[in-house]
């Protein structure tokens, strides 16, 4: 099943069960899910079977990095399961990109590929730890572009950064948001947040939601009213 909703709901469970248990609260008429690197070093592919026998469309965010060939291995083996989305690190360099990018193309495979560009908990001091002397900013932006230049459709980024990376890499590049709170939900741990709302309005092609729906009573009541959120904008 194919949606048109910007919601990706995260799967942050430890367990095949405990996921399956909170994506049968979900519709996949109205969302996405991401399968991250906890749940899928657990329940390997079974869990991506699982969810695209519910219907659902999968990213599977476990962020590669490694030498190009490995990178294209790693991604042509999501595609091969029928992933919607799958991410790399933009670090892992332009030729990592390219060729992860190429195979994936030379397959047909019409999953998506993008990349993660800073980590949000890098702050300028850790970067300078790793010898990039760039204030973050500038090196989400240097990502950005070269991520667009290898052949990437899009990012994982901020809704900060969204604005930015839309005037430079235009709306077609994808910009998939996490560190979003509706009104009536926590902050948790996360930093920076925005509401759905704004995200989408400061470019978000699409919103990557966890506790606001997995940890409300109803999931499903908050994400309808996400959906009001969004559709009252
Ligand atoms: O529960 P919450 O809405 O904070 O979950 C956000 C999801 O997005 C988690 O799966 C988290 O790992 C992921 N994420 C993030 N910040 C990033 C990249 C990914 O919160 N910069």
């Amino acid at each position: 099943m194919t949606t048109e909703s910007p919601l990706i709901i995260a799967l942050d469970y430890p367990s095949l069960d405990a996921a399956l248990c909170m994506a049968d609260q979900l519709d996949p008429a109205r969302c996405r899910v991401k399968v991250g690197k906890e749940l899928f070093t657990r329940s390997g592919p079974a869990i991506l079977e699982a969810l695209h026998g519910r219907g659902f469309e999968v990213f599977l965010d476990l962020k590669f990095h490694d030498i190009p060939n490995t990178v294209a291995g790693a991604v042509q083996a999501a595609a091969e399961q029928g992933v919607w989305m799958v991410n790399v690190h933009a670090s892992g360099g332009r030729r990592m990109m390219e060729v992860a990018a190429k195979r994936l193309q030379d397959h047909n495979f019409s999953t998506h590929l993008i990349a993660v560009t800073v980590l949000t908990s890098m702050q300028a001091e850790d970067l300078n730890e790793t010898g990039v002397v760039a204030m973050p900013e500038e090196q989400v932006m240097r990502l950005a572009m070269l991520t667009q230049q290898s052949g990437l459709g899009g990012v994982v980024c901020s809704a900060q950064e969204a604005a930015q990376i839309n005037a430079q890499c235009g709306s077609d590049f994808l910009k998939v948001t996490p560190g979003i709170r509706p009104g009536f939900a926590a902050a948790n741990d996360q930093q920076r947040i925005m509401t759905p709302s704004d995200a989408m309005r400061a470019g978000s092609s699409h919103l990557v939601v966890g506790r606001p729906v997995t940890q409300a009573k109803d999931p499903m009541m908050a994400l309808a009213a996400i959906e009001t959120e969004l559709g009252a904008s």
